[in-house]
């Protein structure tokens, strides 16, 4: 098989399809990315995957290309995993990069394909994406598209792809040959008894963005009650803990804080309110325009505590923000809450030092005028207020009383609610929290 796009998710696809036995060209347009690939190189941070990938190179399962006559004559099985940021000056995805795929593909393929979308596309596009291909196929070629989404988390994209929790597939109506395909593709974990759910193409399009809609709007429903705790004296970690515990709720993606960043959840959001818009249904999705409001006022409210700890100015004041990329185990800066605090209390007038255990190479080339340490502890020294913003494992551990030792004021504000207060509180911080009355 092919898969085409080698990003997040295309190399992560392509690396592990080889895994699973397959035979895998991935392709793309960036020679960079090709060679660093083809070289054992992953040009992300993503736990695991540099094994994955360097076992099946070896193996000689796997292989990467920018040629498109090779790839055309490869397989008959391909993978579309490209880009569809968000369009600049809209909400809409951009689907420049997917057309680009079946236009230049399609006119070079000889005889019956199948190509599996993966990206995450606005409804329609599949059947749209049919036509086109129909018009380029050569005579005699057949090329059936259907959609296959991906679910993969950042961080554990290995495990998502190899052991995902579901298998979602879109196939057009009338004949297919899809499904049979997509079984032996994913023979592996269908074994193991992961569900298969077969759709029509719209509804395998709408799965996507349907599910990181709603996730994004049950961050943004405990960041609101944060909002409502901050004013009224509440908790809101013990009032998630307590509402969790009702399983039709569930503790997940509770997590009251800075809020959602990343390549997907904020411009998947977007993009389907644009879509809904252009099918006439904007209404359906308005709510999605105060989820991601909501989601935005958390970063503003980061700022508004820095401002307040120091009487109101920033202006000098010597700020470290642990934390640029949007989640930990990722060094992924795209929309980063994180990044976008550092970066507005830096506008704002104070000095502030960054330090991320994968994060600071992509945030420099967003905000290179943010100081940057080497470690937690240089970042640290003589700060007069620490600001937790990404959750890594590193901040988690961090020992309070080593700490006090390095700053020069033992203030900090937790934007994950994940420190533990008493033992912050007992080596003499004054802690805040987002969504949590602590300090009187
Ligand atoms: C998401 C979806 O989870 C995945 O299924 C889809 O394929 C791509 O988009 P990802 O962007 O990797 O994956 O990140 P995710 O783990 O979902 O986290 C998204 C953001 O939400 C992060 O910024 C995270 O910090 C934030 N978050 C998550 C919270 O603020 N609170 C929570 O409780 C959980």
């Amino acid at each position: 098989m092919t898969v085409f796009g080698t990003g997040y998710l295309g190399a992560t696809h392509a690396a592990c399809m080889a895994e699973l036995g397959h035979e895998v060209l991935g392709v793309d347009v960036d020679d960079n990315k090709i060679a660093a690939l083809s070289s054992g190189t992953v040009p992300f941070y993503e736990p695991g995957l540099p094994e994955v990938l360097e076992r099946n190179l070896a193996a000689g399962r796997l292989s990467f290309s920018t040629n498109y006559e090779l790839a055309a004559e490869f397989a008959n099985v391909h993978f579309l995993g490209v880009g569809t940021p968000q369009r600049h000056g809209s909400y809409a995805a951009d689907m420049t990069y997917v057309r680009a795929v079946i236009e230049q593909l399609v006119p070079l393929l000889r005889g019956e394909h199948v190509i599996f979308g993966k990206s995450t596309v606005p409804v329609g596009t599949a059947a749209e994406l049919q036509e086109l291909a129909d018009s380029l196929a050569p005579s005699g070629t057949s090329v059936e598209i259907a959609w296959n989404p991906e679910f993969l988390r950042e961080g554990y994209a290995v495990k998502d792809t190899i052991t995902p929790d579901r298998i979602v597939l879109g196939v057009r109506s009338g004949e297919s040959s899809a499904e049979a395909l997509a079984r032996e593709v994913y023979a592996q974990p269908l074994e193991q008894d992961t569900p298969f759910l077969v759709t029509d193409l719209q509804t395998a399009e709408l799965v996507k963005v349907a599910a990181n809609a709603f996730l994004a709007t049950k961050i943004s429903f405990i960041n609101a009650v944060s909002e409502i705790c901050e004013i009224a004296g509440g908790d809101v970690v013990a009032l998630a803990d307590a509402i969790g515990h009702d399983d039709r709720i569930g503790r997940k993606f509770l997590g009251a804080g800075l809020g959602f960043g990343g390549g997907c959840l904020p411009k998947d959001i977007r993009a389907f309110m644009a879509r809904a818009g252009e099918l006439g249904a904007d209404q359906a999705l308005t709510f999605l325009r105060e989820v991601d409001a909501i989601n935005m006022r958390r970063r503003d409210r980061m700022v508004d505590l820095a401002k307040r700890a120091f009487n109101g100015s920033l202006l000098g004041h010597r700020v470290t923000v642990l934390g640029c990329a949007f989640k930990p185990n990722s060094d992924d800066v795209r929309d980063s809450p994180a990044l976008s605090v550092a970066g507005s209390l830096s506008l704002g007038g104070a000095a502030v030092t960054v330090y991320d255990p994968q994060g600071m190479e992509n945030a420099r080339k967003v905000f290179p005028t943010l100081g940057y340490a080497e470690s937690a502890s240089e970042a640290l020294s003589d700060a007069e207020l620490v600001i937790l913003a990404t959750e890594w494992q590193e901040f988690r551990d961090l020992d309070p009383k080593a700490v006090a030792e390095l700053v020069a004021r033992t203030h900090i504000i937790d934007g994950r609610n994940v420190l533990d207060v008493a033992s912050w509180n007992a080596a003499g911080w004054t802690v805040e929290a987002l969504g949590r009355t602590l300090t009187p």
